[in-house]
């Protein structure tokens, strides 16, 4: 077990959670920063309900990206048509926590 904390900017709100208990909410990748913001009612779009075939969830992560899964070919491909796109980028619905991150939701 392990506990790991994950702070969504520009909210600046911090929340713990036990990737023992992933999945948290029922979309995108159990674990993902998508499952981790619905479960704690942060706000983060997934129009595609989590399935890598939208931008929506788009987040960059500020720091701790070697705390994420590794980016998978699919993720990188769609990630391509994010609007607002840097070299930080992630799908918030694919890239699963495995330790400590903060990521911004950018504005849409
Ligand atoms: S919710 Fe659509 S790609 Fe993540």
């Amino acid at each position: 077990m392990a506990v790991h904390k994950v702070t969504f900017l520009p909210l600046g709100r911090t929340v713990e959670v036990d990737d023992e208990k992933y999945p948290l909410a029922d979309h995108g990748k159990p674990g993902s920063l998508l499952d981790i913001a619905l479960a704690n009612d942060i706000e983060l779009e997934h129009n595609c309900g989590g399935s890598c075939a939208c931008t929506t969830c788009h987040v960059i992560v500020k720091e701790g990206a070697e705390n994420l899964s590794e980016m998978a070919g699919d993720e990188e491909d769609r990630l391509d048509m994010a609007e607002g796109l840097t070299i930080h980028s992630r799908l918030g619905c694919q890239a699963v926590v495995r330790g400590d991150v903060v990521v911004e939701i950018p504005k849409t």
